[in-house]
């Protein structure tokens, strides 16, 4: 068993890592998700065989834990998965937070430990249940259980979070000198779980995402922590890869967006939305364009460019525009798709819809290499995108979003955006592209509209 668990770990880690590449690529994406799956049974298993167990005790966790997470990861839809990702991973901060209370009991609070082991449990307290409670709150902003708008308490705010994460580390101080009353630990669990709600309460609903990867790196790194406690490699192994990879992602996640890490946390974005235009007095008209002008727009095009945004998966319309996107292509139209970073409002949240509507994957467009082909198309048709489409980014200093990459939309011959008002996007700004000479709006939900610029389509 000495050498068997060993080389059990360097197998699952092997495959841990072997799986994370395969996620870097649509095709390869859930092959390498398997392979992790397999690397993390293996895991699982080889820490079963270390010592004596309770299995009843383990198998009812088994069932309990499949049979609510199982049915819930099948049946989620793909607009629910940040908030899903929100629940798996509070609850493995949950789970690590735990693990550090049953480690001060079952020490008669740290008597005689080591003081790695003491440090590694407190830190593994406090960041899993700050990470728990978080993640909650996110789920509840996302599943609009909690309202979406920032909460705060003003410029109490930091002030208040600050005395929390003092409170929380003078409880771990006392709980870590050895034989501490079970309040204290308690005390640490507590004030880092107010912690949690706090800072996530004044974020807004949209701002979600990026706080839940970070979320999901801070689990990783109190799994890490709770792995030194408990001297399993595999659980070093396991949530450093979960940090590194969460850092790195909300890292990308911030930096596409043109924000800053600490001022999505600071909060306040994305909550409230301003009226376009509003405020400086200049009236600006739009075209408005039909389903059948659309349809003779794009059927006497040689090429249409098609750039989705959060408006898509809003109405499910990725199936409807696979359909409209083949009659175009049997027509000799080349049809492509411009893929933002953050259109949509998770990492891959395009990519991953038009693959379920089996959009071929190489007609799937990077920002860096559709750019400079706007120009040369000869219709792009936006379908529910907004803020990664607004030439202020480029132009407009004092803009919110002034900096951030966007597609170059507004290059283009002539464009068609189909949303179902002049409402702004995520960012709460209004959209010089739509106000364009060359820009005409199709009004309505955008699978309604693509449905009906197709049966022009098939009447033309
Ligand atoms: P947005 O700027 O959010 O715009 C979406 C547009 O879709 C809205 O203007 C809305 O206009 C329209 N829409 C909504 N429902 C629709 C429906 N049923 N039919 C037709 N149109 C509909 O989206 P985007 O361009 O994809 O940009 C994403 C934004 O989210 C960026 O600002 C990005 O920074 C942010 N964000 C992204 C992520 C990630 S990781 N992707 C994470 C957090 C935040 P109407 O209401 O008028 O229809």
């Amino acid at each position: 068993m000495d050498t068997l668990v060993p080389v059990l770990y360097i197998v699952a880690f092997a495959l841990f890592i072997y799986g994370l590449m395969g996620l870097t690529g649509p095709k390869t994406a859930v092959r390498g998700n398997w392979i992790a799956a397999v690397g993390m049974t293996l895991a699982v298993v080889a820490t079963l065989l270390q010592v004596e167990h309770n299995w009843l005790l383990i198998a009812v966790g088994l069932v309990v834990g499949a049979a609510l997470g199982v049915p819930s990861a099948r049946q989620v839809k793909m607009t629910a998965m940040p908030q899903m990702v929100a629940l798996f991973n509070g609850v493995g901060g949950g789970a690590v937070a735990l693990i550090a209370w049953s480690e001060f009991r079952s020490t008669e609070g740290f008597t005689a430990e080591p003081t790695h082991v003491i440090v590694a449990s407190l830190f593994a307290a406090i960041v899993g249940s700050v990470s728990f409670w978080g993640s909650l709150v996110a789920f509840g902003k996302l599943q609009e259980i909690v309202p979406g708008r920032p909460i705060g308490l003003g410029s109490a705010q930091q002030v208040v979070n600050g005395l929390l994460l003092l409170g929380a580390v003078a409880c771990a101080v006392v709980a870590g000198l050895g034989g501490a009353a079970e309040l204290w630990i308690v005390g640490v669990l507590v004030l880092a779980a107010v912690l949690g709600v706090l800072v996530v309460l004044p974020i807004g609903g949209a701002d979600m995402p990026v706080v839940i990867s970070l979320l999901n790196a801070m689990t990783g790194l109190s799994a890490a922590a709770a792995g030194l406690a408990l001297d399993n490699t595999a659980m070093i192994v396991a949530g450093m890869i979960v940090g590194a990879s969460g850092s790195i992602l909300t890292n990308l996640m911030a930096r596409a967006m043109n924000r800053s890490i600490p001022a999505i946390v600071a909060g306040g974005f994305g909550g409230t939305a301003t009226l376009p235009g509003a405020g400086d007095g200049v009236e600006r008209t739009v075209t408005s364009t039909s389903p059948a002008d659309a349809a003779i727009q794009m059927a006497y095009a040689s090429q249409v460019i098609v750039v989705p945004g959060y408006g898509m998966a809003v109405a499910q319309a990725q199936h409807a525009v696979k359909d409209m996107a083949k009659l175009l292509e049997a027509r000799g139209v080349e049809v492509k798709y411009a893929i933002h970073p953050v259109a949509g409002r998770m990492p891959g949240h395009m990519n991953v819809l038009l693959a379920e509507a089996d959009v071929a994957y190489e007609a799937l467009k990077e920002m860096d290499e559709i750019n400079g082909e706007f120009a040369r198309a000869d219709v792009t048709l936006v379908i529910g995108a907004n803020d990664v489409t607004n030439p202020a980014a480029r132009t407009d200093p004092s803009s919110p979003i002034h900096g951030m990459p966007i597609l170059n939309v507004d290059e283009s011959r002539s464009v068609i955006v189909l949303k179902r008002s002049m409402n702004s996007g995520f960012a709460g700004i209004d959209n010089p592209l739509f106000y364009a000479d060359r820009t005409s709006m199709l009004f309505g939900d955008a699978k309604k509209s693509v449905l009906e610029v197709t049966e022009e389509l098939k009447a033309l």
